[in-house]
């Protein structure tokens, strides 16, 4: 999400932790800021907006050249909008402890209260703020003592660089599932969330593991896990060229952020259930009160493109497991049917960027005839976030690929999290539903990462086939049908294959026509009660000598008779399995258009953000 620089050693800090922010900007940001100290003072600089802007106000302000420690830090904003007050680094009361933070701190909220119940004034809206004051509280003269207390309080994801301006001669730093990465020097040593960062001053590199700590000095760094245990380094020798290393080491943005899911869906789901397993927590939905979601007569969910199938399946959950009528439209077509809304009508816009032109237009529209309006968004005070009288992010991280990945299989998750929430709400939701539910999404960022790792092989195998047809039908039911529908674009907007998916029981409707002998059909089988009624819609398409290719759950035997091959799936809940099966169908795409030559990351005609209607 965010990007970190550290830099102790001989030389002035600034430039160089500048310079390494300028290595992050890829990862998009909103704001940026320096802290250095220099002649005992740990002075921060901090500016919404680009670089460019936090340059020209330290120009103005004429300081910090001389430091020679510093941490630096690029936000994209998770707690609180893009602001000044918002950004990194952040202090104690007294500015002498100064924190930088990639992650979310996911009981910052108690921290909070407790921490000003003993009069600790806030600055900012961020979580990142108790780090500095909890580390005031705990410092009884030694930083890394403090800072080991402290991160044994902290729950959640989070890299930190941590200095005090009492001891100018240390960082440290804690990993627990955020990267942080050291780079070693000579008589100087580096740090950062991310290699492209330091990759100009060094190539020998200690990549941090979970729960580990590391104090950096300008001579030595030491390694322990946060308890205290003295850990060996295990140095790596960073072979990689700058643009690579920019992609983590993958060949592209879509492949990175197609292995970054587990993570981007733990995030999304941080903090949004409770501890002991009742129910599912929503902060940000404040003031929509149960009454009124009792009250609601319908909801009416409107996006574009992948958000809009991640959409189609909220509305499929909201049904079930709330019981309320939903309306689907594609945001482009909303406004000019004349959409019959009120203020019993919960409209919710589905957008990774929250700049689409047509969603927000459509948003506008429902607003204008009474609705109450919610949002279901990637990027903090987007348009569509700011006139939202409620958005629920996904914390995916910036999405840098034009073919969405990452902000789709979030997307699922919130539309999940905000069906089993208005489920509980009105009293709709069944306890036992409910539970299972929240034991598989428990389980999700794991399980993601076991197709991944298992079926990427495969998959990349089958690709291969794929590649050189020039039709390609993906099929299923329900749930299934949603995801066929985001499978397909995968497809055709990355490889240039044509693609369709049909909800399987309509193919019959006129589409066998077009399948004949080897064309692929996709066929998604996931749902438990639908299973049998799939597997007559493959025998009629295999009938015409169709490659049929399968999508099914472990321990589903009979899928696989009627298939070329089936990509198993880990048994989870059956309305979580949009989240896995479709990560078959993204490495698909991503090996068809590999295999086709296409640029992945840029195909063509494609925009990341549609700004026009
Ligand atoms: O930013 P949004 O989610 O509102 O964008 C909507 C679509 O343009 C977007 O989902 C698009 O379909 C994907 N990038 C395709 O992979």
């Amino acid at each position: 999400m965010c990007g970190i620089v550290g830099y102790i050693g001989q030389k002035p800090a600034l430039p160089i932790l500048l310079e390494g922010l300028k290595k992050l900007e890829y990862r998009g940001y909103d704001s940026a800021g320096v802290a250095i100290i220099e002649a005992g003072a740990a002075t921060v600089h901090k500016s919404v907006g680009r670089l460019s802007n936090l340059e020209q106000k330290m120009d103005a302000n004429g300081s910090l050249k001389g430091g020679v420690i510093g941490i630096g830090h690029t936000r994209w904003a998770t707690h609180g909008r893009p602001s000044d007050f918002n950004s990194h680094p952040h202090t104690d009361c007294t500015g002498k402890f100064v924190v930088i933070h990639n992650g979310i701190i996911e009981n910052y909220i108690q921290l909070k209260e407790v921490l000003q119940q003993h009069g600790h004034v806030f600055k900012s809206q961020t979580d990142t703020e108790v780090i500095p004051h909890l580390i005031e509280s705990y410092y009884k003269g030694d930083l890394v003592d403090a800072v080991r207390h402290v991160a044994k309080m902290l729950k959640g994801a989070y890299a930190l660089a941590v200095m005090c301006q009492d001891e100018p001669d240390k960082i440290v730093a804690v990993k627990e599932a955020s990267p942080l990465v050291i780079g070693l020097g000579d008589g100087e040593n580096f740090l950062a969330s991310d290699i492209p960062a330091i990759l100009k001053h060094t190539r020998r590199v200690i990549a941090l593991e979970e729960g580990q700590m590391a104090v950096l000095t300008k001579d030595k760094v030491t390694l322990t896990t946060v308890a205290g245990v003295p850990l060996e380094p295990k140095i790596i020798n960073v072979t990689w060229d700058p643009g690579q290393a920019e992609r983590g080491g993958y060949a592209h943005f879509m492949l990175k952020e197609i292995h970054e899911q587990p993570k981007a869906i733990r995030d999304t789901l941080s903090g949004r259930m409770a501890e002991d397993g009742s129910k599912i927590v929503l902060p940000e939905l404040a003031g929509f009160s149960t009454d009124m979601v009792r009250n609601l007569h319908k909801v009416s969910i409107v996006a574009c493109g992948t958000a809009s199938h991640a959409g189609l399946v909220g509305r499929y959950l909201i049904e079930k497991l709330a019981g309320i009528p939903v309306e689907w439209d594609i945001a482009s077509e909303y406004r000019y049917r004349d959409p019959m809304v009120d203020e019993h009508t919960l409209f919710v816009a589905v957008s990774q960027s929250g700049e689409t032109a047509d969603t927000l237009a459509a948003m506008r529209e429902a607003r204008r005839k009474g609705a109450r309006v919610m949002s279901i968004t990637n990027v903090v005070g987007s348009s569509i976030a700011r006139e939202s009288d409620w958005t629920v992010y996904t914390w995916a991280g910036p999405e840098i690929a034009v073919a969405s990945t990452k902000a789709y299989t979030t997307q699922l998750v919130a539309v999940t999290l905000l069906a089993m929430w208005l489920g509980q709400e009105n009293g709709r939701l069944d306890p036992e539903e409910g539970q299972a539910m929240f034991a598989g999404l428990r389980d999700l960022p794991a399980q993601a990462a076991a197709v991944l790792e298992q079926q990427e092989e495969p998959v990349k195998h089958m690709a291969m086939q794929i590649a050189h047809t020039e039709d390609v039908f993906f099929i299923g039911r329900n749930l299934d049908y949603a995801v066929s529908l985001e499978g397909q674009l995968k497809l055709k907007e990355i490889s240039y294959i044509h693609a369709e998916a049909y909800a399987a029981g309509e193919l019959k409707h006129g589409t066998l026509a077009l399948i004949t002998r080897g064309v692929p059909v996709i066929a998604l089988n996931t749902q438990p009660d639908l299973l049998d009624k799939t597997i007559s819609n493959i025998q009629e398409v295999k009938a015409r000598d169709a490659l049929v290719l399968g999508v099914a759950v472990e321990g589903d035997k009979d899928t696989e008779k009627h298939c070329e091959q089936v990509f198993y799936l880990p048994k989870t809940h059956k309305y979580l399995t949009p989240v896995l099966s479709v990560l078959p169908l993204q490495m698909l795409a991503y090996y068809a258009a590999i295999a086709r030559g296409a640029d992945v990351d840029k195909p063509r005609n494609l925009a990341k953000s549609v700004t026009v209607e």
